[in-house]
């Protein structure tokens, strides 16, 4: 699954992105959906699934594990679960390629199962920190032999006797968070995580959604606890996912720096621990509307319709970090384009995701002559006419290359990425939709623009 053979990708000044289109399913959803339905005895169906490498890397390993797994049409998948408890040790390694969602919600399940597995990854996946979750799940009993500094590869042998913990999240992180309360269900008792911030709380959601008892409450430093009780009677669900919000954040940023824009995004997720990016894009003077908000799979969705605006600077606050954790490459462009200068604060956790995303998004700016400042976990990006450039090293991240791509539409004169390989990550429909849109976005034989 890595980039074995780069492929580089121009994009050319366009517009009008003009249109209505459906982005694919919401990532964090899907990996929970699989998850969860493999866990659950009878068979759940789940509508809208993202297709995308990181997804498929999930629904394998759990195939390898013992759940029966089938896609019957694009996007409809019948999981036939083995029950909480019931995961076997697998025949060989589990790969999970780019996805830190997929490897870390997995160790947590697999470590309150008596099983062994070893678990490997991509260039980028063995680069990036699992202590964060192998030291909750060591608490629970779990042991692991990890490479230097508990990287993958790595052999987690699950706990015989998984003991309940309370655990405070020493980090801002969803995976983390569900890891704990995955492995909760396999535990007797009741596993709890304290979270400082509050993270998407897709695996909560979809806890409630299966039948396992999940609890809130606000503690007296106005942290909350969140506490799953072992051993809860899960019922096959029907499941739909909704479009994936960090997905339609490129087009929705494309429409508003590329002239004479106006286009629709149906039916995205708006989870409030997701849409921070609405946010600031909102603050900034985008022009930017919700129409027919409604109820589906227990999140709310909404169509966005999306106008060329003229953007201005804005400061983002490190609090909204976790709610657009995944979207500063996206803003970074908008921040290009804008009147002013943004400053995004408290950006540490942009270093460990697929790549290094606070010097990957630096090393761009400057290669697309974009004026920016990393001080400290803080970035700063002053708007104007962008030159354009390239090749941006994309270092096997998809939203760094979708990053800049967008920047590349509404640039002078282009914008070329090194490699656009790691977009079927997370959205392999990305080139096609855009150009449907209007965007001129083109493979290229050399990565010049
Ligand atoms: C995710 C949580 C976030 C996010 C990732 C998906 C999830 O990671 O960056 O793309 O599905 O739980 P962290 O939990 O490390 O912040």
């Amino acid at each position: 699954m890595t980039s074995d053979c780069p492929k580089p990708i121009a994009a050319r000044p366009s517009g009008p992105l003009t249109g209505r289109i459906r982005v694919p399913g919401d990532k964090s959803i899907s990996h929970r959906a699989l998850i969860l339905g493999a866990l659950t005895i009878g068979e759940t169906t789940v509508h809208g699934l993202l297709e995308a490498e990181d997804v498929l890397a999930t629904a394998a390993a759990l195939r390898a594990m013992g759940a029966d797994i089938e896609r019957d049409a694009a996007g409809c998948w019948h999981i036939h679960g083995v029950g909480i408890g019931g995961l076997q040790t697998p025949g060989e390694n589990v790969d999970l390629g780019n996805s830190g969602t997929g490897v870390r919600l997995l160790m947590g399940v697999v470590a309150s199962h008596p099983i062994t597995v070893r678990f490997t990854g991509d260039a980028s996946l063995t680069k990036r920190p699992m202590g964060r979750v192998l030291d909750p799940l060591a608490q629970i009993g779990a042991e692991v032999e990890a490479s230097d500094g508990g990287r993958l590869p790595l052999t987690l042998r699950g706990a015989r006797d998984p003991m309940p913990v309370t655990y405070r999240l020493p980090v801002a992180s969803a995976q983390v968070k569900s890891a704990l309360l995955l492995a909760g269900l396999n535990t007797p008792g009741r596993t709890s995580v304290i979270e400082t911030k509050p993270t998407r709380d897709h695996t909560e959601r979809m806890f409630k959604a299966f039948g396992a008892e999940i609890a809130h409450s606000e503690l007296d430093d106005g942290c909350v606890e969140i506490s799953v009780t072992g051993f809860p009677v899960l019922s096959p669900q029907a499941l739909h996912v909704p479009a994936d919000p960090s997905s339609a954040a490129f087009a929705i940023v494309a429409a508003l720096i590329t002239k004479g824009s106006d286009l629709t995004i149906e039916n995205v997720m708006i989870n409030p621990t997701r849409n921070g990016l609405l946010t600031c894009l909102q603050e900034m003077g985008g022009d930017i509307a919700l129409h027919d908000e409604r109820d589906i799979g227990g999140e709310r969705v909404a169509d966005i319709q999306v106008r060329s605006s003229r953007l201005k600077a804005i400061t983002v606050p490190p609090e909204r970090a976790p709610s657009m954790i995944d979207e500063y490459p996206v803003l970074a462009v908008a921040a290009a384009c804008a009147e002013g200068t943004t400053r995004m604060q408290g950006l540490e956790e942009l270093r460990v995701k697929e790549s290094d995303r606070l010097a990957a998004v630096a090393d761009g700016l400057a290669v697309c002559g974009v004026r920016h400042r990393v001080s400290g976990d803080d970035l700063s990006v002053t708007g104007g006419p962008v030159p354009g450039g390239g090749p941006v090293a994309t270092h096997l991240d998809h939203r760094i290359a979708m990053a800049f791509l967008v920047l590349g539409l509404a640039s002078q004169n282009g914008v070329s990425v090194d490699d656009g390989t790691m977009i079927a990550t997370s959205f392999p429909e990305f080139t096609h939709l855009m150009a449907t849109l209007g965007a001129d976005l083109a493979e290229v034989p050399e990565a010049a623009p």
